[in-house]
C-alpha cells in the first residue's frame, strides 16, 4: 500500500497516541504538546481536524495532517497558514516528525512533499521551513524536496537553517 496523506481522525487513536508514546521517549516534542492539549482524545483530534479555524493569540492557524499507511500514523505535519514573527525565527511554515520506529525509510521526504501539495492548495505560495543546523536528515529532506538555503543564523543559542521552497500555481 502507498502511504497517504489524511486529516486527524479518531479512528486511528491508537496509532496516534502509540506515535507520542515513542517521540515522548525519544524525548521528541512537537506541535502536539501545546500547553492546553487535552488528554481527552476524541476531544484532542477534533480540534487538530479543525485547527485551521482557531486563531488564538501567539498561533496563527495551521492544518495537521498525518501520513498513514495500512492504518498505522507514519508521520506527521504541521502546516502554518502564514508567518508570524517567531516562526519566521523557528518553525517556518511546515514542521514534520516521523514516528521514530519508523526512521530511514523515507517517510520524511514523502510526508514533506505531500504537505508543500497541501501548502499550495492552502495558497501559500512560497514556504519557510527552517531545522537545527545539525539536523543533517532534515536538511537532506528539505534540499530533496527542492529547498533553497537563504542563510544560517542563531536562535535562542542554536544555529538554524532558513531554507525556501517556491510552489507554483
Ligand atoms: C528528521 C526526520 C524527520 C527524518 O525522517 P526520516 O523518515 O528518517 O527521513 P528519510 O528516511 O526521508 O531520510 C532523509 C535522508 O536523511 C538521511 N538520514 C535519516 N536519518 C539520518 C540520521 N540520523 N543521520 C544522518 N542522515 C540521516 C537518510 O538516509 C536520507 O538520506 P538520503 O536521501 O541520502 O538517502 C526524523 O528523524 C524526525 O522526525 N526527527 C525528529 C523531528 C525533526 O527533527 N523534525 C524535523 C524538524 S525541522
Amino acid at each position: 500500500m502507498k502511504p497517504v496523506l489524511i486529516s486527524p481522525t479518531i479512528d486511528l487513536i491508537d496509532s496516534w497516541i502509540e506515535f507520542i508514546q515513542e517521540c515522548d521517549e525519544k524525548n521528541i516534542s512537537g506541535f502536539w504538546d501545546y500547553p492546553d492539549r487535552s488528554e481527552n482524545w476524541k476531544d484532542y483530534v477534533k480540534l487538530e481536524a479543525t485547527r485551521r479555524t482557531i486563531n488564538r493569540e501567539s498561533l496563527v492557524s495551521s492544518s495537521t495532517f498525518w501520513l498513514v499507511n495500512d492504518g498505522e500514523i507514519l508521520a506527521a505535519t504541521s502546516i502554518r497558514h502564514r508567518l508570524n514573527e517567531k516562526l519566521k525565527k523557528f518553525g517556518g511554515h511546515i514542521g514534520y516528525y516521523v514516528k521514530p520506529s519508523q526512521w530511514k525509510n523515507g517517510y520524511g521526504t514523502k510526508i514533506l512533499e505531500l504537505a508543500l501539495l497541501e501548502a499550495r492548495n492552502l495558497g501559500i505560495r512560497k514556504t519557510l521551513i527552517t531545522c537545527s543546523d545539525d539536523n543533517i536528515a532534515s536538511a537532506k529532506i528539505i534540499e530533496k524536496n527542492g529547498g533553497v538555503l537563504e542563510k544560517k543564523e542563531i536562535y535562542n543559542g542554536k544555529l538554524y537553517r532558513y531554507y525556501w521552497i517556491g510552489l507554483s500555481s
